[in-house]
């Protein structure tokens, strides 16, 4: 029997046999070849186990380094909301560089509305895409619930954005082959806290609270700009924000539907919501709690400065347009009054309904009041009960 068959071949011998085409036992005896490549083979394995440790511990280094430094930043007892610290900004544009920001200092208080003004490329976006964490810093940082933002990786940014920052846009971004209840789902299903039931009902809610759960399953087609907006809105607080940032939220509405929208906006804040809108729309100051006023990437001033002398005016066109209107309103009772003569009772709703809407609509006082003072101006014998004019 030749010796060969005494020795047993082992798995490497048959790889070796199969690599290299050469038999591993040769005339009974395992052959030098195949105990060189076996000597060669085992430190090839030792390097290439070595490089994967290396690479796995470089790994796992900059991760560890990473936590490290997000935990560093991460202050619980933080004094402000947000504070954004010398942010520059500089966009490189093939060879020339822009400075959409250069240097801005911010703080934002929870339950503030900030509204900031100013003119095109002045570089309002800019800073609203930083402070929502779409875009990094070139230098200068910003804390959101004393968190250095401007320092963290790109998910851990992502995740920021999706848990703690509500956005609105100029048009809506709703997608339009989804229901407004299911455009509102959208970041509930990405945060993927709640059971579908739990999202359905919390979506519902977020409508309600924009006065649009009656239109939960429209499409955005069969809303108007106003009702998209709201939706826009809901959707934005869906994952309950620390801040909702909002660009140019009345850009692309009338003025009536943009004060509508306002209004909601308002009421959120008085419910606790912060804000930071940028707008060209002087309506959206009118509304906000602080104002900021932007030029060449700098904040300039903060205060309603603008807005102050301008409102000034306008309450004191309105008071006089509010006078002009009772004035009006006066002489058209008294024609009224006039034309019926000998009558002992009117009814007040009578006399109203004969003076023009117009003229009614835009008097905050209680009709029945105006009705008592021409009375008394004019000397009339009468009396108001109820909703009956009695003349003597
Ligand atoms: N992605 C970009 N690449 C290069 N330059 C940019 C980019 N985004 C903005 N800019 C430039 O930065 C400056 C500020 O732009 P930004 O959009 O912030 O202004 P804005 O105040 O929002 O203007 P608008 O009122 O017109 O919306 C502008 O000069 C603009 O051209
Ligand atoms: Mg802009």
């Amino acid at each position: 029997m030749p010796k060969s068959t005494l020795i047993k071949k082992t798995p490497l011998m048959e790889q070796y046999e199969q690599e290299t085409g050469n038999l591993a036992i040769w005339k009974g005896e395992v052959s030098k070849n195949f105990k060189k490549w076996k000597k060669k083979k085992k430190q090839e394995d030792i390097k290439q186990q070595k490089v994967e440790l290396l690479t796995q511990s470089k790994i796992e280094k900059k991760k560890m380094k990473r936590e490290i430094r997000e935990d560093k930043v991460a202050d619980k007892d933080y004094d402000h909301l947000i504070v954004v610290e010398n942010l520059h900004k500089t966009y490189l544009l093939g060879t020339t560089a822009v400075a959409a920001l250069r240097g801005v200092d911010l703080t934002i208080d929870t339950g503030d509305f900030i509204d900031i003004m100013g003119p095109s490329g002045s570089g309002k976006t800019t800073l609203l895409n930083l402070i929502g964490g779409l875009d990094a810093p070139t230098r200068g940082k910003i804390f959101l619930e004393g968190r250095n933002i401007s320092m963290l990786s790109d998910n851990s940014l992502a995740e920021i954005r999706r848990e703690r920052i509500g956005f609105v846009f100029q048009f809506y971004n709703l997608l339009p082959q989804m229901t407004a209840m299911e455009n509102v789902m959208v970041p509930l299903h990405f945060s993927g806290k709640l059971s579908r039931r739990g999202k359905r009902k919390k979506a519902l809610d977020l409508l309600r609270l924009v006065g649009l759960d009656e239109r939960a399953h429209h499409t955005p087609s069969e809303l108007s700009g106003g009702e998209q907006q709201r939706v826009a809105i809901a959707r934005a607080f869906a994952n309950d924000p620390a801040i909702c940032v909002l660009d140019e939220p009345t850009g692309d509405l009338d003025s009536k539907t943009g004060v509508m929208v306002l209004n909601l906006l308002r009421d959120l804040n008085k419910r606790g919501a912060t804000f930071i809108a940028v707008s060209h729309d002087a309506a959206v100051s009118e509304f906000a709690t602080r104002v900021f006023h932007m030029r060449d990437g700098k904040l300039t001033h903060e205060g309603k400065i603008g807005g102050l002398k301008e409102t000034e005016i306008m309450q004191l066109k309105r008071r006089q347009e509010t006078e002009i209107n009772k004035e009006k309103c006066k002489c058209k009772i008294f024609q009224y009054l006039f034309a019926n003569q000998g009558r002992v009772e009117i009814p007040v709703s009578e006399i109203k309904n004969s003076i023009p809407n117009s003229i009614v609509m835009n008097l905050p006082e209680h009709f029945n009041d105006i009705l008592q003072e021409l009375i008394e101006e004019n000397n009339f014998f009468g009396r108001i009960e109820g909703e009956i004019l009695i003349l003597n």
